[in-house]
């Protein structure tokens, strides 16, 4: 167990990995063009009125850089099937869209195609957060799949699914 004084980092991941989360890809692109995605577990909900969701993101993330430039983001909330998704966009790759299949929102950013909700947002506010950053951004638009596809779950390191 730990005090409250000295929290362990391995300690730290490990207990909070016993807090199970969805899973979104978080997609933009930079002024140039260039495409970037990572995989996120704090995406949240935020606000009503306004309507407002966030995501925390490590400070000095390559990805967050680039997407930080044009200001817009969608969030892809993965489903059970998008297992690859979610390990290719949490690895460092230069070709993570490679093969991957995705439509442009509204706010031409990627939306992953298979995922069971897409929420497209302006970035509102950046918050410095301990070693992250929390992104706050004003819901623009979103949208639901039809499909009955569970949405996927992180808990304990490992994937799961809700039932639907
Ligand atoms: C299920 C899952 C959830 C994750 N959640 C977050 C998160 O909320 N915030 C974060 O900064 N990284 C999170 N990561 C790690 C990032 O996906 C990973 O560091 C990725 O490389 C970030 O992209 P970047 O290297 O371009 O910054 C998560 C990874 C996985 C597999």
């Amino acid at each position: 167990m730990s005090s409250k004084h000295s929290i362990d980092t391995k300690d730290f991941r490990s207990v909070m990995g016993n807090f199970p989360t969805g899973v979104v890809v978080i997609t933009g692109e930079s002024s140039s063009g260039e495409l970037a995605g990572m995989t996120i577990g704090s995406f949240v909900s935020v606000s009503l009125n306004p309507p407002l969701a966030g995501f925390f993101i490590g400070s000095g993330s390559p990805s967050w850089k680039k997407i930080a430039e044009t200001g817009k983001f969608c969030a892809s909330v993965l489903s059970v099937d998008q297992e690859e998704w979610c390990w290719r966009f949490a690895k460092e790759s230069e070709a993570r869209f490679d093969g991957v299949p995705f439509t442009r929102g509204v706010n031409g950013t990627p939306r992953l195609e298979g995922s069971v909700a897409w929420i497209e947002c302006d970035v509102d506010q950046v918050t410095t957060a301990g070693d992250h950053d929390f992104v706050l951004g004003r819901v623009t638009t979103l949208e639901a799949s039809k499909s009955n596809a569970g949405a996927m779950t992180f808990y304990r390191g490992a994937i799961g699914g809700t039932a639907r």
